[in-house]
């Protein structure tokens, strides 16, 4: 699998690449990390890759040209890497947002080409003719697509087999199936009393049953009172057991 990153601050991408989980993974070749500088694929003497937006208005707009260029030579590298044409995904406030099943399709394809917008954004005819699929972190604006592109990167390699072991299995992490796509429990870790408060005691029981119950549970809880659409989507899907549904009427009389 490979990332191809259109950005003007390549550098940023050294976060992913050289550390922790996806660095360690990309060292052993487990997913590969290409960036393209639309500055290298301009003809002037100035390297220009942004103009001012016809109509008027602040800011600057990046430039179609050099961009076209850009993605032209990613996907001829990918065919001559024997990788099939990557799918062309611009990082977008004005896109779909991006979550946890676009990251596991991404996982199982051969990767794709991501462009991250400055300034006011990109010019609205490359988009029209290159990009196949636009993706927003949040509704929020980020000064450039970098941040969005390092967290599409980062959650989709994580997902991808034997990059993480087994301790850090992202099986059980939130939004996955299995999960029944709620959010996590509660952690905890040593000391047993930290500050006057004690671990939660089904969790020192070394009753396994008795530790899933109450972790389903917390689940079920923190889901239901922060993110009820992922309780209605998991009943949808046939998710919740009796058992699951019998607790959240617990909840709901205030149990
Ligand atoms: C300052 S923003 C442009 C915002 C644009 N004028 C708008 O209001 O929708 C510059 C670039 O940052 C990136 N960006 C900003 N917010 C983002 C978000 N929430 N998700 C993904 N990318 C974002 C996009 O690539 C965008 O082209």
């Amino acid at each position: 699998m490979r990332f191809d990153v259109l950005t003007l601050f390549p550098d940023m991408f050294t976060v992913v690449r050289d550390l922790g989980v996806t660095g360690r993974a990309h060292g052993q070749g487990k997913w590969n990390l290409q960036t393209w500088n639309p500055r290298d694929f301009t003809s002037d003497v100035h390297r220009t890759v942004d103009d001012r937006p016809y109509g008027g208005g602040p800011g600057m707009v990046m430039m179609a040209a050099p961009l076209a260029a850009a993605v032209q030579a990613a996907q001829a590298r990918r065919a001559a890497d024997a990788l099939p044409t990557a799918p062309v995904i611009l990082l977008s406030p004005t896109g779909r947002r991006f979550d946890q099943p676009r990251a596991h399709a991404l996982a199982a394809s051969a990767g794709a080409l991501l462009i991250c917008g400055r300034y006011e954004g990109v010019d609205q005819r490359f988009i029209d003719r290159y990009v196949d699929e636009e993706l927003s972190l949040g509704d929020f604006v980020l000064s450039g697509g970098e941040l969005a592109a390092l967290a599409v990167v980062d959650a989709t390699v994580r997902l991808l087999p034997g990059v993480l072991n087994d301790d850090e299995s992202a099986v059980q992490d939130s939004f996955n199936p299995a999960l029944s796509g709620l959010l996590d429990s509660p952690h905890y870790t040593r000391p047993e009393v930290y500050d006057g408060v004690a671990v939660p005691a089904p969790l020192l029981s070394g009753h396994h049953a008795n530790i899933a119950r109450w972790r389903r549970e917390q689940s079920l809880r923190l889901t239901a009172e922060r993110r009820p659409d992922l309780i209605e989507l998991a009943r949808a899907r046939g998710w919740l057991t009796p058992q699951d549904e019998r607790f959240l009427k617990t909840l709901l009389a205030g149990g």
